[in-house]
């Protein structure tokens, strides 16, 4: 998806200059790191679909099953008649529970993939027959504008999955802030957000025993040789997945296993036993937290969900109405 988010933007040949450029500009930092999103080609979104369904990686079934008990009240929050917009759509999978639920007016599914989209539109239409779909291709990071069918309706947001931890805490304040705008006035969103927990759940969840974390890490390798042109040993790196309590979040890095040189795009890189290529990060947020970020990015929680060990947590948020200082 997220591969697709970028060649939306840029099209194909702008597509390979940005990942080039992404690739060059982070190789040579003092501690490398390379953007998130470049993880996710063919290979990547499969493995990270995988991902979703291992044993250890508790965020998907557990969001699911929070969804899954929670939509009548839900539903009676929000009221029936709202167009369900949801950012970042992909196989809708988590949106059928809602929209059996909450009698919405219409579907509005926004994803940067206009093909995959129409197709889940499709399947959906024939799910819920007389529901108005306006499938939206968008790369809802940027400025865009919802179907001028939904004018006059209320909206309720979805963003599920946690995708909202994979931004960092300003550029996640940017993006609420962002859909808060697009959604309007007297909208609602409903999130959800990864929690804090031990690192002896988390570090399963990104280091997992049939090593499909470390073959989606690794993968950004064999992208990078495949379409720029590079000599990386895939032998001389391993997956490392690290809690960072600082930041709290949890990094995944390419760890260099010895001294290691090879070439991209014609330049050379050195990196030594040790050295890691930073390529995600996935912050978690303490109950308090989420309520705070989405109270900077121009939203009011209004309830909140999460599962018997609180894992995870699923909030429903309303726009926070202007309000003087006291
Ligand atoms: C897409 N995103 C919410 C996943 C996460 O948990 O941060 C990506 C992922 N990376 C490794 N495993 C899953």
């Amino acid at each position: 998806m997220l591969q697709l988010e970028s060649e939306l933007r840029c099209g194909v040949a702008d597509l390979t200059a940005s990942f080039r450029y992404d690739v060059m500009e982070g190789l040579g930092l003092a501690s490398k790191a390379i953007p998130a999103r470049w993880l996710y080609d063919r290979r990547g979104s499969a493995l990270f679909e995988a991902i979703t369904l291992l044993p250890e990686y508790y965020p998907t079934r557990t969001e699911r099953s929070i969804l899954a008990s929670a939509v009548s009240e839900i539903s009676a929050l929000a009221g029936p008649g709202r167009a369900v917009v949801e950012f970042g759509s992909g196989s809708s999978a988590k949106t059928r529970l809602l929209l059996t639920e909450t009698e919405p007016s219409a579907y509005v599914p926004i994803d940067i993939s206009g093909e995959f989209l129409r197709e889940v539109a499709t399947g959906l239409s024939h799910a819920f027959p007389g529901l108005p779909i306006y499938p939206t291709e968008a790369d809802f990071t940027y400025p865009f504008s919802l179907p001028g069918e939904i004018a006059s309706t209320a909206r309720l947001g979805f963003f599920p999955g946690s995708t909202i931890g994979n931004l960092t805490v300003s550029a996640a304040v940017d993006l609420l802030r962002a859909m808060a705008a697009t959604l309007g006035t007297g909208s609602m969103l409903l999130i959800g957000i990864d929690r804090i927990k031990d690192q002896d759940v988390l570090l399963p969840a990104y280091d997992d025993t049939q090593g499909l974390t470390a073959a989606f890490n690794l993968n950004l390798l064999h992208r990078i040789n495949r379409e720029l042109g590079g000599s990386i040993p895939l032998s001389a790196f391993r997956h490392v997945a690290r809690w960072n309590a600082a930041e709290s979040r949890i990094e995944m890095h390419l760890e260099a296993t010895r001294d290691v040189g090879f070439e991209v795009d014609g330049r050379e890189f050195f990196m030594s036993n040790g050295e890691t290529i930073h390529t995600e990060n996935s912050f978690k947020y303490g109950r308090r937290d989420a309520f705070v970020l989405l109270q900077a990015g121009g939203w009011n929680p209004i309830a909140d969900w999460t599962d018997d060990q609180e894992r995870f947590s699923v909030i429903l948020a309303e726009q926070r109405p202007a309000r003087a200082a006291p």
